[in-house]
């Protein structure tokens, strides 16, 4: 009887630390998302860092019929702008966005990847992150010294281990993407790089939703070539002349 009541303190103790453990207070579960997946509806988006890129970003896939969280360390600023978005825009600070989005777009400068991956790095692993940032401006900063090393991809993905970080939407001007939103830009080609083919796809379909074409690089390392400094950073044309300038054969590029 004894025994059977030990055993019966063991499993509610179990039950109990499993219900309030740190990992049942991080973000869902991220899902297995796939290209399909990718639809209006289908998936939440975040946004941390809703300056000049991730705004412009955000807002079309706004426009796209997404739901997506814009993110501030001043989430009352971008209310008016949320407001102005409609319902399927909302607000809050880069944790709720953490949480919220599936698939999450970083847009930070980027001397800012240490202080958001201590913050809210265990709430990214496993989720697909699109890394926009740029080590461009902060290369005296500790950070911007390694990825002059390494590559600003390759760093991105040793602060938010178990991530699953695609670059993307990093090489092309905010002002651009906004004038394709706009119907005043042709698409532009948007390089992508990650070692994580399966995201990269989704990535794909979300640069796609931006009214973008992807054309993917290779890896992250592969990713230097349009990083600053490499020509395809700042191309800024359409996928068929960015293929040319980065010497991709046709088999090597999405479309
Ligand atoms: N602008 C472009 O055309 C462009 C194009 C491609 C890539 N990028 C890259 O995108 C990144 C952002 O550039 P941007 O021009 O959009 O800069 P920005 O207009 O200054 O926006 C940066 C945003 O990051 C947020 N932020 C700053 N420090 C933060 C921190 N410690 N934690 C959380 N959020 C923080 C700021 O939001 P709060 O202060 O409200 O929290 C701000 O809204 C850079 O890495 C840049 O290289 C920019």
């Amino acid at each position: 009887m004894q025994k059977r009541r030990r055993l019966l303190a063991v499993g509610l103790g179990l039950f109990v630390s499993m219900i309030f453990s740190p990992v049942s207070l991080a973000a869902d579960a991220a899902p297995d998302l796939k290209p399909a997946d990718i639809a209006p509806g289908k998936v939440t988006l975040s946004v941390i860092g809703a300056g000049s890129l991730g705004s412009a970003v955000g807002k079309a896939w706004v426009k796209a019929g997404y739901d997506v969280m814009f993110a501030s360390r001043h989430p009352d600023e971008l209310a008016p702008m949320a407001k102005r978005l409609g319902d399927k825009a909302r607000v809050g600070t880069p944790k709720e966005a953490a949480r919220y989005g599936q698939v999450v777009l970083l847009a930070v400068p980027y001397r800012a990847i240490p202080q958001v991956s201590r913050d809210d790095g265990d709430l990214l692993k496993g989720k697909i992150l699109l890394d926009a940032t740029n080590s461009w401006g902060d290369e005296q900063t500790p950070i911007g010294k390694e990825a002059a090393q390494a590559g600003d991809g390759v760093v991105s993905q040793r602060y938010f281990k178990g991530a699953r970080l695609v670059r993307a939407f990093s090489a092309v001007d905010a002002s651009l993407i906004n004038a394709v939103t706009q119907g005043r830009h042709e698409p532009l080609g948007m390089p992508l790089a990650s070692n994580d083919k399966a995201a990269m796809q989704v990535a794909a379909e979300l640069v796609k939703a931006a009214g973008c074409v992807p054309v993917i690089v290779g890896n992250l390392a592969d990713g230097r070539r349009f990083e600053h400094g490499n020509p395809g950073f700042r191309a800024n044309t359409t996928a068929p002349a960015l293929r040319r300038i980065l010497d991709l054969k046709p088999s090597a590029s999405s479309q």
